[in-house]
C-alpha cells in the first residue's frame, strides 16, 4: 500500500478498543495501515484484536495480532520479536495502553495506585525498551506516548483521579528522557495529551458529564478518536523527521488556553 507510511513496520499497544465504538488505539491502528503501515495490534484480548485486524485487512490494509498483558517485560519483549519476525523491523511504537481509577491521595485505593502506575508507565517504559534496540538496528524510529489532559492540568472531581493524573504527567518525562538519549540516533520520541475525546473509554460517563466536558474545550465541541489518530500519523511519518521531545496537546484548546473564560 502507497502512503505516508508506506515501508514502515508499527506496533499499537492497546489497539482494540474494550467495547463498541472508536477507541485511540483503534482509530491509530486503522490509519496507520491506511497510510501504508504494517500494524502489529498487541492487546490482552486476542477476540477483540483479531476482529480489528480483520478489519484493517478486509479494506487492504496489513495487521496482525500479538495477545498479552505488555506490563510484562518478557512479553513487551516477545511482541517485539513478533513484529521482527513477521516483517523484519520495527520503526513505530505507539504506546496506547492506559486505564484510570478514582480516587485523591486520601481515598485512591493503593491497589489502584499502582495498577494506573503499572497500566500507563510500566507498559510504556518496558515496550520502549523492548523496541529500542529494533529501531537502532533499522536506523531510526518513532516512539509515540499517549498522555491525557489530566498529566497537563490535573484533574479534579468529587473521586479526584491522583493516580491517573501522576502516571500522565511521568510520560511526559519519560519522552523528553528517551527523546534527549536517542536524538542522535534519529530516533524521535513524542507525546500526544489527549483531550475530551468521546471513546468506549469514557462510554459510561452520563450525558451530563459529558456536556459539561465539552463546555470546557475553548473551541466548544467533542474531540474523537480520528483527532487522535491524525495527530499519531504526522508523529510515526517522515513528515515530522526533525520533531522530537514535544507534548503535543489534541484537545480542541484546552492546554493552550487555559485561562479561557468558562
Ligand atoms: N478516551 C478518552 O477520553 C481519553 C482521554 C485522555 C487519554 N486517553 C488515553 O487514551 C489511551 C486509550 O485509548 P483507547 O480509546 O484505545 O482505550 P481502550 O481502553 O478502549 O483500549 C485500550 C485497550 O488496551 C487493553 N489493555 C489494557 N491494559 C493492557 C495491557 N497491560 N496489555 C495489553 N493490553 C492492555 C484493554 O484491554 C483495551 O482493549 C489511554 O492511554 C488513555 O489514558 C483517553
Amino acid at each position: 500500500m502507497a502512503g505516508r507510511l508506506a515501508g514502515k513496520v508499527a506496533i499499537v499497544t492497546g489497539a482494540a478498543p474494550r467495547g463498541e465504538g472508536v477507541g485511540n488505539g483503534m482509530a491509530t491502528a486503522i490509519l496507520f495501515a491506511r497510510e501504508g503501515a504494517k500494524v502489529l495490534l498487541v492487546n490482552r484480548s486476542a477476540e477483540r484484536a483479531g476482529k480489528l485486524a480483520h478489519q484493517i485487512t478486509e479494506e487492504g490494509g496489513t495487521a496482525a495480532v500479538y495477545a498479552g498483558d505488555v506490563a510484562k517485560e518478557e512479553v513487551a519483549e516477545a511482541m517485539a520479536k513478533d513484529a521482527m519476525a513477521r516483517w523484519g523491523r520495527v520503526d513505530i511504537l505507539h504506546n496506547n495502553v492506559g486505564i484510570g481509577a478514582p480516587g485523591t491521595p486520601e481515598t485512591v485505593k493503593i491497589e489502584d495506585w499502582h495498577r494506573v502506575i503499572e497500566a500507563n508507565l510500566t507498559t510504556t517504559m518496558v515496550c520502549t525498551r523492548a523496541c529500542l534496540p529494533r529501531m537502532k538496528q533499522g536506523g531510526g524510529g518513532s516512539v509515540i506516548m499517549v498522555s491525557s489532559i489530566a498529566g497537563a492540568l490535573g484533574l479534579m472531581g468529587s473521586a479526584g483521579a491522583v493516580a491517573y493524573a501522576t502516571a500522565k504527567a511521568g510520560l511526559h518525562g519519560f519522552t523528553l528522557s528517551v527523546a534527549a538519549d536517542y536524538a542522535t540516533q534519529n530516533i524521535r520520541a513524542n507525546c500526544i495529551v489527549v483531550g475530551s475525546v468521546h471513546t468506549p473509554m469514557v462510554a459510561s460517563m452520563g450525558d451530563a458529564a459529558r456536556e459539561r466536558r465539552r463546555q470546557m474545550v475553548p473551541m466548544q465541541t467533542e474531540g474523537t478518536a480520528w483527532d487522535i489518530a491524525h495527530g499519531a500519523v504526522y508523529l510515526a511519518s517522515d513528515e515530522s523527521r526533525w520533531v522530537t521531545g514535544v507534548i503535543l496537546p489534541i484537545d480542541g484548546g484546552l492546554v493552550a488556553l487555559r485561562a479561557w473564560p468558562r
